[in-house]
């Protein structure tokens, strides 16, 4: 270091030090900072889709892979669509059901034998609905997943199910293949609340005896998933609900706040005189007394024995969901861990299969299957997405070299991208050399690693303004990303 003042080199490291330590200090961290929803949203075909995940998973094959693998599976049908609901699907019809399944196993021709090296941590099924399909076709569907992808020693399998499609056959044969996670979409307790959400069919005991016949079953994990925010609803309605949920003695509650999409602003939220730049806190405001429903929310789960994380009761604008888990099984439950399996922003890479369905390679890129028709066409299929802009994949490769090898090979990563690395990097190279944490010699970069972390040597080269810093001070209602809206 320079005596007196420092020169521009020191100050960026000083600088990089300090975001590496508060913000992106392992590898993992770093890349989720990379903000893909920030790159523009693009049409992909179904070749670059594949050829991205090839080179997915011919890295993974290299290195040891820290983040998980998912593999989700979209069932596309509701009987009737929920007004609040920002997940693709269509309206149930039995003559598309065969249609869907072969367009399953005409992805799973495609796509198993790439992932045949790699153990899934979760298979997820999600919806839309699962569990409207009959015992024949669950059967079918589960056949060709589970004998074509495999999963770890200890996966997670789970399914999100409709109480309304609930019985005891298609519970027997989610427990032969071995699920151990089932989530029952439920909402409200509240008629009312309901039937403006277009779910008049259901009723307390078709929710109760879904939920009892599972957990007599022994599904080690089954859910109710209640919602915070919906029309209609109030203070005393949401309490109430959360007491019956309580008092239902399920295993698991999440509290999911709602994610309006444009349709509910317009129809609802806007009806209240809120914009669509609300901040979150104040559309909330609106319907509940806030103080109130999480002093009492805690107060119920005390009462009924239920274990959450303190931090999610106290309200948060970042909180997607607000767990609570039955005292039992909360015993060896890390509450500080989040546990949510299929998020598209949680570190993890997820293949997804399925009209709808949405995938994410780490850190790479992320999409949804938009064919509506389900009919698998190599050239006509459409995916929606974002993909980390060239400069971060470059990152990528970068780190990838360095856990591997201990250098940054830039004559590798020249042919790569055809282009002269060593130039477009010639500042902040010359910055490193000055502070002399690396060396080059023919195109190779040494890395004086007692120096420097990973992380702090990514920094130099990144654009400060693509990482999603900024944006999660914001406070503003969170909204499904665009390729979410229905
Ligand atoms: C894909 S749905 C499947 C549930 C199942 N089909 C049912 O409703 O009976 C999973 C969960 O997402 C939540 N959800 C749906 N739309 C949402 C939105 N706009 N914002 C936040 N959560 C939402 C609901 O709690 C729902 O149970
Ligand atoms: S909440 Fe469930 S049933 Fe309702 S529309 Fe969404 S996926 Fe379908």
């Amino acid at each position: 270091m320079s005596e007196c003042n420092p020169t521009k080199a020191e100050e960026k490291l000083e600088f990089y030090r300090k975001i590496n330590k508060e913000i992106v200090n392992d590898r993992v961290s770093f890349f989720k900072c990379f903000d893909l929803h920030k790159s523009e949203t693009q049409k992909f075909n179904y070749k670059s889709i594949y050829e991205e995940w090839m080179m997915y998973m011919g890295e993974l094959s290299r290195i040891e892979r820290k983040d998980a693998l998912s593999l989700y599976i979209h069932v596309p049908f509701c009987a009737a669509k929920c007004n609040f609901c920002c997940y693709d699907s269509v309206s149930f019809n039995k003559e598309l059901v065969p249609k869907y399944l072969d367009y399953i196993n005409e992805e799973v021709r495609l796509f198993a034998p790439i992932t045949r090296q790699e153990k899934f941590d979760t298979i997820y099924f999600g919806g839309g609905t699962p569990n409207i399909l009959n015992h024949k076709e669950l059967e079918v569907l589960f056949k060709t997943i589970f004998e074509n992808f495999q999963a770890t020693d200890n996966p997670e399998l789970k399914a999100e199910c409709n109480p309304n499609f609930s019985d005891l056959e298609k519970l027997k044969i989610f427990r032969e293949y071995r699920f151990n996670r089932l989530s029952f979409g439920v909402q409200s307790f509240d008629k009312d609340v309901l039937c403006k959400a277009k779910r008049p069919y259901q009723t307390d005991e078709k929710v109760l005896s879904a939920i009892n016949d599972a957990e007599k079953l022994g599904f080690e994990d089954v859910n109710m998933d209640i919602m915070f925010g919906l029309e209609g609803d109030n203070t005393d309605k949401f309490l109430n609900s959360i007491k019956k949920a309580f008092q239902s003695n399920v295993g698991n509650i999440i509290i999911y706040k709602l994610m309006p999409t444009p349709l509910y602003y317009r129809e609802f939220l806007l009806k209240e005189s809120l914009g669509p730049d609300s901040p979150e806190k104040e559309v909330f405001s609106r319907i509940y007394d806030l103080k109130k429903v999480f002093f009492e929310m805690a107060k119920l789960a005390d009462k009924y024995d239920y274990k959450y994380n303190k931090d999610e009761l106290n309200y948060s604008g970042t909180n997607m969901g607000i767990g609570f888990k039955r005292a039992d099984l909360a015993r060896n439950f890390d509450f500080d861990k989040k546990n949510y399996s299929f998020y598209v922003d949680y570190p993890m890479s997820c293949l997804g299969l399925g009209s709808f369905s949405m995938s994410h390679i780490f850190g790479r890129a992320f999409y949804k299957n938009m064919n509506k028709e389900m009919f698998f066409d190599t050239e006509q299929n459409i995916y929606t997405g974002n993909r980390i802009e060239l400069g971060a994949e470059i990152l990528q490769d970068m780190a990838n070299q360095i856990e591997n090898t201990n250098l940054i090979d830039l004559g590798v990563l020249n042919n790569k991208y055809s282009m002269n690395l060593l130039k477009m990097y010639s500042k902040q190279l010359a910055d490193l050399l000055e502070l002399k944490l690396i060396n080059i010699k023919d195109k190779k970069i040494y890395i004086n690693e007692e120096m420097i972390k990973l992380t702090e040597l990514l920094l130099f080269f990144t654009d400060i303004q693509h990482l999603r810093l900024l944006n999660r001070q914001k406070n503003i209602i969170s909204k499904p990303p665009d390729y979410a809206k229905n």
